[in-house]
């Protein structure tokens, strides 16, 4: 009989929440658990997520302990695995990095450009702290971290905590693997693929079957018609990534692929190669924060006020999707040693051959009970490797000028990305975000 695990997830006010638990209970006969907590340092946040799932779990599967807490160590004492996304800023401060860079005509997202590196500035301590704590209270736990800015945040702990038990893993890869899968009418379980890039930076070289068959002549042409939309499940509460916006990403996917058509690249892509289409479209009144405050904001936090009106979780308004699935399924692996494939952010190290050994990268790796291997990923083409190079430049500067409380070192992060167009645009952006950021920054001098 396996062991059961005890799990505490970091964030729990987060909209992601509720899927993970749904996940956490629907699975347990493959990933057997004791107990979930709930952990925020945000109480009201917290509170009516932690309701709802209390509801839920108590109906669902009463054998298993739920309980939820502001205080570190009542979270962190006797957990297995921590489940980690926390938004250091919530969704006010996310609305900032994206309108900020917008005011000088360039692109916001929460994760590329300079918006992503002001969420970086942010979230580096916010990740430490609950590290920290998880290595305090329980020192065998894993954490499996999907706070972003991922790549930056994997960057920090690299430096600064080189012997944790965290791994960074994102859910775009995941999200688009499926979509392959879909486009060629086979199971994504099993799927073979090379990849390597950094986290929302990244291409696939080749993809194949559980059976080995070759599936890059079909996914290519799908690219070339539609992008990734062709993948898109209009099932009920099988895709994640259902608003316009994001539809819109996996159409311009195609226009993404064209660059290198001998590969499949990461949605992400598109807002390093493509700009200027980014800002023309985009609405410096609205952005992307917006349409989540309005969507999946509302709709998660007004299921889980229903539930506590009604009592039950009867006819439960939470959805379990993708982006839980693989949690659950990283955490399996490992506890229940099944060395599967998954990709991960992880220290480069060679697996890239011609690329910076200290890099962090997203790769593929078989993950078992003693943790991950990485699958050697060999050369890569001069076109990927210059992106590559400039933007890992760009992670690595924002980390030391976390480190060093360093100005400069700041402003020739913003200045190299590839989204900002000179230093003194930089600089400008850098000055508004470094106000808007008082309190969650380190001082910079
Ligand atoms: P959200 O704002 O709804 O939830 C974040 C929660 O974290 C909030 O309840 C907040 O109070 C809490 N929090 C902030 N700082 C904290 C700290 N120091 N300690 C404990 N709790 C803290 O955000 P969301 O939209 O649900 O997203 C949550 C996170 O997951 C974000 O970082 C998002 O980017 C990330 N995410 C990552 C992936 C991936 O592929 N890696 C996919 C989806 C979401
Ligand atoms: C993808 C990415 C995540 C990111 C999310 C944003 O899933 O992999 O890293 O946080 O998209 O989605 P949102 O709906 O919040 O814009
Ligand atoms: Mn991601």
């Amino acid at each position: 009989m396996s062991k059961k695990n005890a799990i505490v997830i970091c964030g729990g006010g987060s909209t992601y929440t509720p899927g993970i638990v749904l996940m956490l209970l629907k699975e347990r006969d493959r990933f057997p658990i004791k107990s979930i907590m709930l952990y925020d340092n945000l109480a009201e946040r917290q509170e009516p997520i932690a309701q709802a799932c209390e509801i839920l779990v108590r109906e669902r599967a009463p054998e298993v302990a739920f309980g939820y807490t502001t205080d570190p160590e009542t979270a962190f004492t006797g957990v297995d695995f921590a489940l980690a996304h926390i938004r250091v800023g919530l969704y006010a401060m996310r609305e900032k990095d994206e309108k900020i860079p917008l005011k000088y005509g360039v692109l916001g997202q929460e994760t590329c450009g300079p918006g992503g590196i002001a969420y970086g500035m942010r979230s580096i301590g916010g990740v430490l702290e609950i590290l920290d704590y998880m290595e305090k209270y329980s020192p065998d736990a894993w954490m499996l971290n999907y706070s972003n800015p991922a790549a930056i945040v994997a960057e920090a702990c690299r430096v600064l905590r080189p012997n944790s038990k965290i791994i960074n893993i994102c859910d775009m890869p995941v999200d688009l693997m499926e979509k392959m899968a879909d486009m060629c009418g086979v199971d994504v379980h099993g799927l073979q693929y090379s990849y390597y890039g950094l986290n929302h930076f990244g291409w696939w070289s080749k993809v194949y079957d559980k059976d080995g068959n070759d599936l890059m002549p079909e996914i290519k042409r799908h690219m070339a018609k539609n992008g990734f939309a062709d993948g898109i499940v209009h099932e009920e509460g099988k895709e994640q990534h259902i608003d316009e916006s994001w539809v819109h990403t996996y159409e311009k996917a195609r226009d993404v692929w064209a660059v290198d058509p001998e590969t499949i690249p990461n949605t992400y892509l598109k807002y390093y190669l493509f700009p200027d289409y980014v800002v023309e479209t985009s609405n410096p009144e609205y952005t992307r924060t917006n349409e989540v405050m309005d969507g999946r904001e509302k709709q998660v936090f007004s299921a889980a006020r229903e539930m506590i009106a009604k009592g039950t979780a009867e006819d439960c308004g939470f959805e379990a999707d993708e982006h839980a699935t693989y949690i659950v399924d990283l955490a399996c692996a490992l506890a229940e040693n099944t060395m599967e494939r998954f990709l991960l952010i992880v220290p480069n190290e060679g697996c890239i051959e011609n690329f910076d050994p200290t890099a962090m990268v997203e790769v593929p790796c078989i993950v078992g009970r003693n943790g991950y291997e990485k699958i050697c990923q060999g050369k890569i083409p001069q076109f990927q490797k210059g992106m590559m190079e400039e933007q890992v430049a760009v992670e690595k500067l924002v980390v030391e000028a976390w480190i060093e409380g360093s100005y400069q070192k700041l402003w020739q992060a913003i200045t190299l990305s590839k989204t900002v167009p000179s230093a003194k645009v930089a600089k400008l952006i850098l000055d508004d975000l470094i106000e808007a950021n008082k309190g969650y920054w380190p001082e910079l001098h």
